[in-house]
């Protein structure tokens, strides 16, 4: 049996993540406010919602629902301001290599993403074609930690989660991963991504030799 990968977008595909804290960062000053970095991990993977709620806590903020609809319509204009200028420049280091590499062997790959803005970045950095499925933030219901939307890719991808890596920038996008019983390939830092079967720092560290090893492995 194959494998089959799961990519998340923001911060392991696409340089995104950097705008997504830029946009979140300005709304929490406009409301008199911070927050630090290292805060802004917690936000990595989480729904637009669910990070508002977040940031409005870490600020002692109470706002209403109505409210809250308007400062995440704002955080998002700003945010798709600075996407829609987005070049193909923006995809992160090895992520091409890697795409082409699995398919021309026939690898299936599929976006697991909370974005709602997926469409317009896989279209402004020209990386649509790669993806047998697209899992997003407009298709799943719960945000990551929960594993809803790479069980729905492993499902349209027609793979069994023991056949899946996962490729995540997020804590809660590693929590979502182990939850759905896939192997993990973590973004960034040990620190940051506790659970992560391995830990790289861009997709120009893994070979897909590697990544089918990874499918051996017993986490047991
Ligand atoms: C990704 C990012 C999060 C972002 C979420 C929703 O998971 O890591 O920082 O909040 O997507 O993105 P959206 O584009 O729908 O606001
Ligand atoms: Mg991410």
């Amino acid at each position: 049996q194959h494998i089959a990968c799961i990519f998340d977008l923001d911060g392991v595909l696409v340089d995104t993540a950097v705008y997504h804290y830029k946009a979140w960062k300005q709304l929490a000053n406009s409301l008199g406010f911070d927050f630090t970095e290292h805060q802004n991990e917690q936000l990595k993977g989480v729904n637009r919602m669910r990070s508002l709620d977040m940031i409005l806590q870490w600020g002692g903020v109470e706002k209403s629902a109505e409210e809250k609809e308007v400062l995440a319509a704002r955080k998002n204009e700003w945010y798709v301001a600075m996407i829609s200028k987005m070049t193909e420049a923006e995809v992160l280091p090895g992520s091409l290599q890697l795409l082409q590499e699995l398919k021309s062997q026939g690898i299936k790959i599929a976006l697991g993403s909370a974005s709602k803005n997926s469409s317009l970045i896989l279209e402004r950095t020209a990386l649509a074609h790669f993806f047998d499925a697209i899992v997003d933030g407009n298709s799943v219901t719960t945000s990551k930690p929960d594993p809803e939307v790479f069980l729905k890719a492993a499902e349209l991808l027609n793979a069994s989660q023991e056949d899946c890596v996962v490729f995540e920038d997020a804590a809660a996008g590693v929590q979502a991963a182990i939850a759905a019983g896939m192997k993990v390939v973590g973004i960034g830092t040990i620190e940051n991504l506790p659970g992560s079967d391995i830990v790289i720092k861009d997709l120009s560290e893994i070979t897909v030799t590697e990544i089918e090893r990874l499918k051996s492995l017993t986490t047991d």
